[in-house]
């Protein structure tokens, strides 16, 4: 018999919506999924910024940052990466629970993977966002210099290159990081927010 038997589901007084009701917010994740280098964290940076500013409780959690500290042990094999989302889309299900508005920068590559994360939270509590840039711009880009790397063949499973990306099928918002700026993309995230109630003091 496994030890988990003996594990019984712990209740606290504060409940989830005590802890948003004093951060006068609604809890959520904002889900930015694209290829490296579409604009994830830049995008999600910039939004994080807007949130703080206006007094609302957000964080961001980044997959390159996130694979220094908590999946400093996963590689990008496909086991690997969709561990990784499964970790993140725990750690995000707590932040949430605490009262925060979340923003998570992961290319997060397989569609079923986004979809086990969707199914871990309330509905209308899971925003996707497809961060679209064509794989020719990322490319071009190349700010960390990643492709060049991938093409040389000094990097294995690249996503875009030797590793597939799903795109979303059904995102609640698109933004076309390839020819829209980064204000324009957070605007088309704010302006969502708005208008589904995200931003309303409870
Ligand atoms: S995911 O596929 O598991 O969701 P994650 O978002 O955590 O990926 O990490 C992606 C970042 O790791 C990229 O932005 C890039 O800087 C770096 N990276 C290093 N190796 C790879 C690789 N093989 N494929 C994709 N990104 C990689």
């Amino acid at each position: 018999m496994s030890d988990k038997v003996h594990v019984v589901w712990q209740h606290y007084d504060v409940t989830s919506s005590d802890r948003a009701a004093i951060k006068g917010q609604k809890p959520c994740v904002i889900w930015l999924t694209g290829l490296s280098g579409s604009g994830k964290s830049t995008v999600g940076g910039h939004l994080d910024s807007y949130l703080h500013s206006q007094g609302y409780h957000s964080y961001i959690l980044d997959g390159d940052n996130v694979r220094h500290g908590l999946n400093k042990d996963l590689t990008f094999s496909e086991e690997d990466r969709i561990e990784n989302i499964r970790r993140v889309g725990e750690a995000s299900k707590l932040m949430a629970d605490a009262g925060l508005i979340l923003i998570t920068a992961f290319i997060s590559p397989f569609r079923a993977d986004r979809a086990m994360v969707r199914e871990l939270f309330e509905p209308g509590q899971f925003i996707e966002v497809f961060v679209n840039a064509p794989l020719e711009v990322c490319e071009q880009r190349d700010v960390k210099g990643l492709y060049k790397k991938a093409r040389a063949g000094e990097i294995k499973d690249f996503t875009g290159i030797s590793s597939p990306y799903e795109a979303p099928d059904a995102a609640e918002i698109q933004v076309n990081t390839g020819d829209q700026t980064v204000e324009e993309s957070v605007e088309t995230i704010i302006e969502y927010l708005n208008a589904n109630g995200y931003l309303k003091k409870p």
